[in-house]
């Protein structure tokens, strides 16, 4: 593994994430005081972000979890979501955040936007940890980001090259 994190230039460390997840923590849940609020995640990449934010958020909560996979580009122009897990739960009436790793094109976020709204939540808000603005295909409203980060291709804290990396308790740039 040396060898190969040799190629991954830290970009976030362990202590600016832990950071800035507490205060994003402490300013969603105080959004959602008294309200009747179910996290829902999206696999595999959230999963370190989704167990440290939910940490960070001193209020009741209900959690679930969701993995989709995206086709870009080919005969799908305009993208296609295909649920590979659904949720356990049902959302309708309940105040839903989604627990996103990364928003690049959007065109995920926005699917996953979409078939949510369809089950008719009391409310629907999404944070990221990490948004690419500049990447943006799909307009696509995002309420919490942890950091905002040029275009280069991440890895690390949940984030993965061909399946690797994720375990990574820094966020990377990676250099095939
Ligand atoms: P979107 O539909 O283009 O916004 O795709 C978002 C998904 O692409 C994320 O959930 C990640 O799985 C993946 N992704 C986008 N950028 C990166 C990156 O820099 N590193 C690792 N995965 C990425
Ligand atoms: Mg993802």
């Amino acid at each position: 593994m040396s060898a190969v994190r040799s190629r991954i230039q830290p970009m976030l460390t362990e202590a600016q994430l832990q950071a800035r997840i507490q205060e994003l923590g402490a300013q969603i849940a105080a959004d959602y005081v008294g309200k009747d609020l179910i996290a829902v995640g999206l696999l595999n990449g959230v999963y370190p972000f989704f167990a440290d934010l939910t940490r960070a958020m001193p209020i009741e909560l209900d959690v679930s979890f969701m993995q989709v996979a995206s086709y870009h580009g080919g005969t799908h122009s305009t993208g296609e979501v295909k649920i590979i897990k659904d949720l356990d739960k049902a959302i309708q009436g309940r105040h839903c955040l989604v627990v996103e790793d990364i928003v690049d094109t959007g065109t995920t976020l926005h699917k996953v936007r979409n078939l949510l709204l369809d089950r008719e939540p009391a409310s629907l808000k999404v944070v990221t940890l990490l948004d690419k603005p500049s990447r943006r295909k799909t307009e696509v409203l995002v309420d919490y980001v942890g950091f905002t980060i040029e275009d280069k291709f991440v890895v690390g804290y949940g984030l993965d090259f061909d399946g690797k990396f994720r375990n990574l308790p820094f966020v990377g740039v990676y250099q095939p």
